[in-house]
């Protein structure tokens, strides 16, 4: 195995086999042999990044992808940064998580989550630090170009809820963070559809949510209840595991591909209306919301807005209280699904 040192110094290309990248924070040294600030800065001219965790493999990748991907990842630092601390009152984290009666008792899994998908940007030499991320480009799973025509292709996918995505050509078509929020707050028409904004940054929010080191989820499962006197047969059982996505019950697919009655009445919550579905119908848990990963990756999205431009963009707005207004209002996928 190659040491960091010696990886820092080889040039990219050489590394899509077995790659270790050093990937920052600002305030750290300089790295690389010519003493050069490593690999994203030589042409970034930013200041020396020095995260903690490491991507590694990178199979199937080239040379500019892993650079989209690890700018992505950096960008989601930048992210999850701003969206910390969460303020259960408020607009932005109502239409998210929901209602604060409803999730009184999930506030703490909430605010735990969005603090461990944070962590990543920790300095190395801190004690707190999240696993290395393993990325790669060759699709295992093969379900790259699997999505449906309606629902597009998949831009990434997380695997086995471990420290494991692969990134799909449609991720390399995503925008960089700041060029997105640039672009799309100058624009009065639109600026408001938070859907506008989704870039390589909230993409990569959304896959480490799915990591089981980093976002916990409500798993209720039943069981038989075993008390003697016991006057239901069921009883459920509350616990934590890792997250995945969330699924929009009671909801007719508009879009029904297969031939027959339309009886799949569920839809997968990507996208930002369906985000907010999850925390406003009132035919959904309390913890639908909370135990899905897109709903904390637009949440980081809408905060870092917030930061940098002062304004929620808080397109599409939801209903409480009226699921038939909420639910007739349900658009088509705003952006493609990914497992
Ligand atoms: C919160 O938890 C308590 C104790 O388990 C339970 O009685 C209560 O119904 C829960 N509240 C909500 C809104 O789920
Ligand atoms: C998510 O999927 C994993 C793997 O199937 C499972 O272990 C976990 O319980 C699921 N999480 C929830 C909230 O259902
Ligand atoms: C169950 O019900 C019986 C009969 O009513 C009673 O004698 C017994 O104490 C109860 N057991 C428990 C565990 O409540």
């Amino acid at each position: 195995m190659f040491s960091l040192n010696t990886l820092l110094s080889l040039p990219v290309f050489l590394s899509t086999t077995i790659v270790t990248f050093a990937l920052a924070a600002p305030g750290g040294s300089p790295q690389g042999s010519d003493g050069s600030n490593g690999y994203i800065d030589v042409d970034k001219k930013e200041p020396f990044l020095n995260y903690a965790t490491s991507l590694t493999g990178g199979e199937g990748c080239r040379d500019k992808d892993l650079k989209w991907i690890r700018d992505g990842f950096h960008e989601m630092n930048k992210l999850f940064a701003a969206a910390q601390s969460p303020d259960f009152e408020s607009e932005c984290e109502i239409e998210f998580f929901g209602r604060p009666y409803r999730i009184s008792n999930y506030t703490d899994i909430i605010t735990g989550n969005l603090r461990r998908a944070a962590q990543y940007a920790n300095l190395q030499g801190d004690k707190l630090r999240n696993s290395d991320v393993h990325v790669r480009c060759d699709d295992p799973a093969d379900v790259c170009e699997g999505g449906s025509k309606k629902d597009g292709k998949h831009p990434a996918y997380n695997i086995g809820n471990e420290p494991h995505i692969n990134f799909c050509n449609r991720y390399f078509d995503l925008d960089p963070l700041d060029e997105q929020v640039n672009d799309e707050s100058g624009n009065e028409l639109s600026k408001l559809a938070l859907g506008r904004y989704t870039n390589r940054a909230s993409l990569w929010a959304r896959m480490v949510m799915h990591i089981n080191e980093v976002g916990k989820a409500i798993v209720v499962k039943p069981v038989p209840n075993l008390q003697p006197n016991a006057t239901r047969e069921w009883t459920v059982t509350t616990a934590t595991g890792a997250m995945n996505t969330s699924i929009i019950s009671g909801v007719v697919d508009d879009y029904k591909t297969t031939p027959g009655p339309n009886i799949r009445t569920f839809k997968y919550a990507y996208g930002v209306t369906r985000a907010k579905l999850l925390a406003t119908l009132s035919t959904q848990t309390e913890y639908d919301a909370l135990n899905n990963a897109e709903n904390y990756a637009l949440y980081a999205l809408a905060r870092y807005v917030i930061q940098q431009k002062g304004f929620f963009p808080n397109i599409p707005t939801v209903n409480f209280g009226n699921d038939m207004a909420v639910l007739t209002n349900d658009q088509s996928m705003e952006y493609p699904s990914t497992v």
